[in-house]
């Protein structure tokens, strides 16, 4: 009998979490990139491979919060984190104000770069509320953009940041109290005994 000579593709199964689903993954080749196994064996197409080396941002994802290129990211590595993919930044089907910002501005062209662009523009303003179009600028610097000459993305981060403040603003006018005043609990239920101890008058 031929001896047991170990496979040079190995064989993994794992499961990978992503925008808050489980998604289970069989029998893939150890070595399958996150952007991979994200298009190729889960249908989330919205990651895009520009250039499979790390240069182009077009796959870019969030891995626990962390914004990693996902065609670097060997995917049973990320078993067990949370990914987050341009499908996940919808709510209830509408795109988010980044997405929509970005279209509004005209950053939008043949499209490739911006599913990318709008994972790495969600990602810096989680981080960064406020940022300077020099901060926005070194955030962007590994997405590549052949088409719109970047204006409309930095345009689209400003409007975010603008539309943002001034939902925060309102909702602070409309609700001032709650801004102001620390929230006090009710009296008892500061864990104060009002009664008489359970144990009290009890023979030990
Ligand atoms: S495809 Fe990953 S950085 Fe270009
Ligand atoms: S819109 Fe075409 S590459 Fe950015």
């Amino acid at each position: 009998a031929l001896p047991d000579v170990p496979s040079e593709h190995p064989a993994a199964s794992y499961l990978l979490h992503v925008n808050g689903v489980d998604r289970p993954v069989s029998d893939a080749w150890i070595g399958e990139s996150l952007l991979y196994v994200l298009r190729e064996r889960l249908g989330l197409a919205g990651a895009k491979d520009g250039c499979s080396q790390g240069e182009c941002g077009a796959c870019n994802v969030q891995v626990d919060g962390r914004l990693v290129a996902s065609c670097l990211v060997p995917a049973a590595t990320a078993a067990g984190s949370e990914v987050r993919t341009v499908e996940g930044l919808a709510a209830d089907g509408e795109p988010s104000d980044v997405q929509r910002a970005l279209s509004a501005c005209g950053a939008v062209q043949c499209g490739f770069c911006i599913p990318g662009m709008a994972m790495t523009v969600h990602d810096l303003l989680e981080g960064n509320h406020a940022p300077t179009e020099l901060e926005t600028r070194q955030a962007l610097c590994g997405n590549l953009c052949r088409c719109s000459g970047y204006r409309g993305v930095l345009d689209a981060v400003a409007d975010v940041v603008a539309a943002r403040e001034a939902n925060a603003e309102a909702a602070a006018t409309a609700a001032p109290d709650e801004a102001r005043i620390p929230h006090q609990a009710e009296p008892g239920a500061g864990g104060v005994q009002q009664g008489p101890h359970p144990h009290e008058g009890e023979v030990l």
